[in-house]
């Protein structure tokens, strides 16, 4: 892959490397509850998932990682620093996610959120992803375990 695939106003993705994994966790512990540890990001990094970094001089806004195989892709996270959300980025970097699946021959884009992730279903949702299933007590939760949502959109 070319080092950077996406230039629009100034939002600039690129591969994420090991050396942006500070700045990645940083964001990461400050938008989740739950967040990933840096083991799952270098395991994701190490397997070859598609991980990339979005920012803006420098500034690094955000992050998205997924997995294509036998024609399915998965979008395993996405994230947008707190300091920078509702500005229309996660819509951007959900559009590049989806572009750059499409162009690796995925058919289908899936995910899993949180039933009480209101926001990024209501993204999900705009960018005509439908919900096909529901995996019980799958996440974490304070107190408990709470249902994710299985969500899919199709690339062709
Ligand atoms: C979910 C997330 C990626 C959305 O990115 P964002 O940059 O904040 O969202 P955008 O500005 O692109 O807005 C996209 C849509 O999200 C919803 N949204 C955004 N901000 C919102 C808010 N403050 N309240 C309610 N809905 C909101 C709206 O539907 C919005 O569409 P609209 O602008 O046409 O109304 C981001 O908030 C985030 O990283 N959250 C924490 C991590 C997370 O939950 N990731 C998703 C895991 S499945």
């Amino acid at each position: 892959m070319a080092e950077a695939f996406l230039q629009e106003e100034a939002l600039f993705a690129r591969a994420m490397r090991e050396a942006d994994l500070d700045r990645v966790l940083s964001i990461e512990r400050r938008a989740y509850p739950h967040p990933w540890s840096r083991g799952i990001f270098n395991d994701c990094l190490r397997v070859g998932y598609h991980c990339r970094v979005y920012e803006q001089e420098e500034e690094l806004i955000g992050y998205s990682v997924h997995s294509v195989a036998v024609g399915e892709a998965h979008l395993l996270n996405l994230c947008v620093s707190p300091a920078h959300q509702s500005r229309g980025f996660g819509r951007r970097m959900l559009r590049s996610v989806i572009e750059e699946a499409a162009r690796q021959g995925a058919d289908t884009l899936f995910l899993e959120v949180r039933l009480s992730n209101h926001r990024a279903r209501a993204l999900y949702e705009s960018e005509g992803f439908n919900e096909v299933g529901r995996r019980f007590d799958y996440y974490p939760a304070d107190g408990g375990r709470e249902d994710a949502l299985v969500y899919a959109r199709a690339l062709k």
